[in-house]
Formats: structure tokens, sequence, C-alpha cells
């Protein structure tokens, strides 16, 4: 086991999951830094932006025991290495080639934000090996022009002045009113992790938001188990783009988190787990 990067090792400290195995594989000429913790029905957990896949130790921590949790880093973030440009189809196939590698042929695929836009990309390309899907904190839609233009500023941020002033941008809108009032050193955790991702993939991640495609019209093409979940004070992906996704996607369930904005399953671990928990337990009766 190698040196985390900062960022993923104060995040992991906070959550109490220091001690995680870390393993690379190779997609192309694509070095891609992953989780595989666990035993049982494989799980993807696939982080936003601009996170690392360190954003998933509170769940890692809690399902260990009933799942093999598999959490990589997107190309250009964390520790997986890669050069822009990016989009979303090619960090979907990433993923494909992941559970190659790992010799997995069906998971569920959870992702949050920036990962549900992932999830549904995979949905569209590589269907037969979604078992189920988890949509947290995300949205169906297309960026409007008007954040297309903000997509663009971002970037010219990050190339003038860094990742913290991305994360400094971005930190208030990514954590929840309650979590900013009550729950400082959580906002902090977040923070380090914003602030440390490499400047090339929060760049080419950025241009991946803005040129990603629509998926409204995939919803109606989901025929597997899904729960979307979203904490009610999410003002990036608000409760009323988890209700776009539960009414597009026939059978879906809905949850909201109370007390948690956009990374809802960091400002309330224990509420998301018992979903997931919920969740896997539902599909293996299926
Ligand atoms: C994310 O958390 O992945 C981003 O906020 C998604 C977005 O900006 O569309």
């Amino acid at each position: 086991m190698g040196e985390l990067p900062p960022g993923q090792r104060f995040f992991r400290h906070q959550f109490g999951h220091e001690d995680i195995s870390k393993v690379i594989t190779f997609s192309g000429d694509v070095e891609i830094g992953y989780d595989d913790l666990g035993a049982g029905d494989p799980i993807v957990f696939l982080h936003g932006f601009p996170h690392s896949r360190a954003l998933w130790a509170p769940q890692l921590n809690a399902l260990v025991d009933r799942a093999r949790c598999i959490a990589p880093d997107l190309r250009g973030f964390g520790e997986s290495t890669a050069a822009p440009p990016f989009t979303m189809d090619q960090y979907a196939d990433d993923v494909a080639a992941l559970l190659d590698a790992l010799h997995i042929e069906r998971a569920v695929i959870c992702g949050l934000s920036m990962g549900g836009y992932v999830a549904l990309a995979f949905w569209r390309r590589h269907r037969a090996r979604v078992r189920g899907l988890v949509l947290m904190d995300t949205r169906a839609g297309a960026d409007s022009p008007e954040t297309r233009i903000k997509r663009n500023d971002m970037i010219a941020l990050a190339h003038e002045r860094g990742s913290s002033a991305v994360a400094d941008a971005m930190i208030s809108g990514m954590v929840g009113k309650s979590t900013r009032e009550k729950c400082p050193e959580v906002v902090d955790a977040v923070h380090r992790m914003l602030e440390h991702a490499p400047v090339a993939g929060v760049a080419g991640g950025l241009a991946a938001l803005r040129e990603r495609e629509d998926s409204t019209a995939t919803l109606g093409t989901i025929d597997v188990p899904v729960v979307v979940v979203v904490g009610e004070e999410d003002v990036l992906t608000p409760p009323s783009e988890a209700a776009i996704l539960h009414a597009g996607i026939r059978g879906s369930t809905l949850e909201v988190i109370a007390g948690a904005g956009h990374v809802s399953n960091v400002e309330r671990p224990a509420a998301v787990n018992h979903i997931l928990s919920e969740f896997l337990a539902k599909l293996t009766l299926v």
C-alpha cells in the first residue's frame, strides 16, 4: 500500500478509514486507483466533481461486511492519471474496464452527482452489467447555456488560481446549511478533498460536465431497481431534480435525506448507509 494523496488521507482519517487497500490497474494508457473491499454482491461507488474515491469512506466503512465495495478514482482525480479531454462515456468505459479486470460481470452502480451522470452513461453503454442503480444528488438534464458559461469561468479559475480557489468557490454549495452550521469538521474534510484535486482533472472534468448529453430520454429505458437519493438542502442538484429522476424511472423509489446538502452520503452517513443496506438486501431477494 503506497502513500495516498493528502486530500484522500485527511478525508479518510476524518471518517476513521485509514487502513484501506489501494490497487492500481490499467485501462489503455490510464492508471486507475481504486478500493476493492469486502465480500458479497458487488457495488461500485462513483464520486462527484471534483472529488476522489475517498468520498465514499463512510459507506465503505459501513458496508464492507455485506457487499464487495469497489470505489475507483475517475480518470484525472485522486490517484487516477490521464490527460484531458475527458467525457462521461470515457469515465463509464473505465468503470467497465475495471469490472473486466476484476472479473465482475454485473454490479450495483451508485453515483453521486457527476458520478450519477457517469452511472447513466454506464447504463446506456453497458446496461447488461447493471444489477441496480443508486442515483444520489444528481440530475438527468444537460447543462443550461448559463451553466456552460460558468463551467468555462471555473476552468479559467482552476488554471489561474488552482484547485484551492475552485474548492473555495464550490464549498458552500457542496455542503448543506445544517452541516455548515453544525459540523465544521465535515466542511473542512470536504474542502481538503476538493483542494487537492489535480488541476488537469478539474479542468478536464468541467469540460466533460459542460459537454455531457441530456439523459432525460434514458430514464424511460431503465428497467432495473433504482433508488434516487437527495439531501433536502442540496442546492446544486436539488430535490426537484431528484423528483424528475424518480418520475422518469419506472418503479424507482425516492429518499430525501433531512439535514443534508449535496454530499448527503458524507453529511448523513448513517441515513444513507441504511438506505443502501436496504436496497442491497432487496436486490438479493429479487
Ligand atoms: C458534482 O458534485 O459532481 C457537481 O456538482 C456536478 C455538477 O456541477 O453538475
